[in-house]
C-alpha cells in the first residue's frame, strides 16, 4: 500500500502533463499506466506518428513533383516504406524516452499496470498477475479515448483498419478509402494519397471538416481535389465484404436510396473517437458519465465522487492533446490551491495537411447562429509577397471580428505553416485584441504571417496589398438583419 498526493490514470498528455505540474508544486505523485510506454495515444498512436508519416509523404511528393520548377532535377523518388515506418518508429521513441525522463526527473512515480478505482481515495492496479493498491488524496482520471466503431463493419488493422493501423500499413494501397472526412481521414488520407494510393473519403455529411467554419471547410475541399482527392459527401458505409484480394465497399446516399460498390484494397474508418473507460470500475465507485460516455465533471473538473477528477478526451470537450494538457496544468494547479483555469474560447484546432488548415475561436457559421453583428476581413496567399515567390499560394487568413467592438472572434487559415500562423491569433485573443490591434502590430516582411495583418486590415477595409475588387467584396459587415449583404464599414467608404 502505497500513499500519494495525487494518482493519476493514464499517461497520455493529460496525465504526464498534470503529473508533471503536480510535482512541480510539491505533491507525491504516482501515474499509472496500462500501456508499455508512456504518452499515450498522442505519442504512440496519434499526433506524433501521423505527424512523421505527414512530413515524410510531403518530401516525398516534394521530391516527386515539387522540385522541378525550381530548378531542382532529380530521378523519381523510389518509395522504402520499411524505412519511412523505421523513421516513425524513431520519432517515437525518442519521445516517449523523453516522457520516462520527464517523470524520473521530478521523482513521479510510474506505475505499469491497469488500473480501477475501489473507491474515493484508493486504486488498484493489476499487472501480470500481480496486484498494488496505491492511497491517496485524489485522483485524476486521464483515460483518453478509443476509436469509434462503425456498426456493421469489423476493424481488423489489416484491411480494415482504424488510424492505428493506418500508420503502419506494409504496403500503399491501390485504392483506399477513408470513411470519415474529419481530421484523421484527410490527414491519413493525404499521406497515403502522397505514397501512391487512390483515395476516396465517404462522408455522412454535406460537407468536410464538421465544426470548422463552412466557407474554410469548401475551400479545403477544392485544394484536397486538386490533389486527387475524391469525395462521397451525404454518403454512408453500410457494409465492406471480402472479394478475394479486393474489398468491396457498399456505399449508399445518407438519407437513404440506390448505393454504389466501390473497390478497395484497405478502408480507413476514421469516424471518431470515445471516451475511454473500460474497466476503471466507474459505476462501482459511483463516477457520473454522460449519454456519450463522457466523464462528467464541473468547471473545476470535478467528477461527481468527492477527490476524483478527469480531464482530456475522457471528458467533453475538443479531443486534442493540447486540451488535454492545459486541464492537466489547470487540475493540478487547483488541487494546489490555485486557480487553474482553462480558456475554451481559443483553443486552436489545426489540420497538418499540405496546406494546412489552422483555426481558434468563433467560425462565421458560429457568430451567425449566434445572431451576433460582425465583420469578415479576408486575405488570400495570392496577394501575398512571400507565398508568391515560393509559389505556395494556396490559401486565405480569414478574420471574423465583432461589429460593435471591433474584438476578434475568430481566425481561420488556409495555408502552409498555418498551424504554426495561428498562435499569433490564439495571444491577441487571450488579450482580448480586436482586428486594429493585429492590423496595426509590425509583422516581418516578407512572411506569410503579413497575410494575417492583412486579413486584419480587411476588417476596416483598408488592406495594403489586396486588389480592390476583392476588397470591395471581403470587407464587409454583417449582422442579423444585414446577412448576406455587403455594406459600407467605412463613411467613407
Ligand atoms: P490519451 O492520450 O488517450 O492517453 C490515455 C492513456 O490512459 C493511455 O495511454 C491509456 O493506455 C491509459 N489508460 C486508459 N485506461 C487506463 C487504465 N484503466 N489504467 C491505466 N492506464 C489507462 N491531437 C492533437 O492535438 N493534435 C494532433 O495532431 C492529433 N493527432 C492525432 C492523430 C491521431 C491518429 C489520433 C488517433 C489522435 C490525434 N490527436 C491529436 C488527438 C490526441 O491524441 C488526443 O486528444 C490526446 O492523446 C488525448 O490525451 P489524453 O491524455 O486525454 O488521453
Ligand atoms: P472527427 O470527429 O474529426 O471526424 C469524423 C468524421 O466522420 C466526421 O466528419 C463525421 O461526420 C464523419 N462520420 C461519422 N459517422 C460516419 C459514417 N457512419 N459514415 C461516414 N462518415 C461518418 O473524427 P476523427 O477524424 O476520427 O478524429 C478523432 C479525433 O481525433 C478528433 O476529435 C480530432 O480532434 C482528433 N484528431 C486531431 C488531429 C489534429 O488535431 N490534427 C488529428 C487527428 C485526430
Amino acid at each position: 500500500m502505497a500513499n500519494y498526493d495525487l494518482v493519476i490514470i493514464g499517461a497520455g498528455p493529460g496525465g504526464y502533463v498534470c503529473a508533471v505540474r503536480a510535482a512541480q508544486l510539491g505533491m507525491k505523485v504516482a501515474i499509472v499506466e496500462k500501456n508499455r510506454s508512456l504518452g499515450g495515444t498522442c505519442l504512440n498512436v496519434g499526433c506524433m506518428p501521423s505527424k512523421a508519416l505527414l512530413h515524410a509523404s510531403e518530401m516525398f511528393e516534394e521530391a516527386g513533383h515539387g522540385l522541378g520548377k525550381m530548378g531542382i532535377a532529380l530521378a523519381p523518388p523510389k518509395l522504402e516504406l520499411a524505412k519511412m515506418m523505421e523513421f516513425k518508429q524513431q520519432g517515437i521513441d525518442g519521445n516517449v524516452k523523453g516522457i520516462d525522463y520527464l517523470m524520473k526527473k521530478n521523482k513521479i512515480d510510474v506505475v505499469k499496470g491497469r488500473a480501477r478505482i475501489l473507491k474515493a481515495g484508493q486504486v488498484e492496479v493489476t499487472a501480470d498477475g500481480t496486484r498494488e493498491l496505491l492511497d491517496c488524496r485524489n485522483i485524476v482520471l486521464a483515460t483518453g479515448s478509443a476509436v469509434a466503431p462503425l456498426k456493421g463493419i469489423t476493424i481488423d488493422e489489416k484491411r480494415v483498419v482504424s488510424s492505428t493501423g493506418a500508420l503502419s500499413l506494409g504496403k500503399v494501397p491501390g485504392k483506399l478509402v477513408v470513411v470519415g472526412a474529419g481530421v484523421i481521414g484527410l490527414e491519413l488520407g493525404s499521406v497515403w494519397r502522397r505514397l501512391g494510393a487512390e483515395v476516396v473519403v465517404v462522408e455522412f455529411l454535406d460537407r468536410i471538416l464538421p465544426g470548422m467554419d463552412s466557407e474554410i471547410a469548401r475551400q479545403f475541399q477544392r485544394i484536397l481535389e486538386k490533389q486527387g482527392m475524391t469525395f462521397r459527401l451525404a454518403s454512408k458505409v453500410v457494409s465492406v465484404e471480402e472479394a478475394g484480394a479486393a474489398l468491396k465497399v457498399r456505399v449508399e446516399p445518407a438519407a437513404g436510396g440506390a448505393g454504389a460498390v466501390l473497390d478497395a484494397d484497405v478502408v480507413l474508418v476514421a469516424i471518431g473517437r470515445i471516451p475511454y473507460t473500460e474497466g476503471l470500475g466507474l459505476a462501482e465507485a459511483g463516477v457520473a458519465i454522460d449519454e456519450r460516455g463522457r466523464v462528467v465533471t464541473d468547471a473545476h473538473f470535478a467528477t461527481s465522487v468527492k477527490g476524483i477528477y478527469a480531464i482530456g478526451d475522457v471528458v467533453a470537450g475538443p479531443m486534442l492533446a493540447h486540451k488535454a494538457e492545459d486541464e492537466g496544468v489547470a487540475v493540478a494547479e487547483i488541487l494546489a490551491g490555485q486557480a487553474g483555469h482553462v480558456n475554451y474560447d481559443v483553443i486552436p484546432g489545426v489540420v497538418y495537411t499540405q496546406p494546412e488548415v489552422a483555426c481558434v475561436g468563433k467560425s462565421e457559421d458560429d457568430v451567425k447562429a449566434a445572431g451576433i453583428a460582425y465583420v469578415v476581413g479576408k486575405f488570400p496567399f495570392t496577394a501575398n509577397g512571400r507565398s508568391k515567390v515560393n509559389q505556395t499560394t494556396d490559401g486565405l487568413v480569414k478574420v471574423v471580428a465583432d461589429a460593435a467592438t471591433d474584438r476578434v472572434l475568430g481566425v481561420h487559415i488556409i495555408g502552409r505553416e498555418a498551424g504554426e500562423m495561428i498562435h499569433e491569433a490564439v495571444v491577441l485573443m487571450e488579450f482580448g485584441g480586436s482586428a486594429e490591434d493585429l492590423a496595426r502590430s509590425c509583422h516581418a516582411h516578407p512572411t506569410r504571417s503579413e497575410a494575417i495583418k492583412e486579413a486584419a486590415l480587411t476588417v476596416a477595409k483598408r488592406a495594403i496589398h489586396m486588389w480592390h475588387s476583392f476588397q470591395l467584396l471581403e470587407g464587409r459587415v454583417l449582422c442579423p438583419s444585414l446577412q448576406g449583404r455587403p455594406a459600407a464599414l467605412n463613411a467613407d467608404s
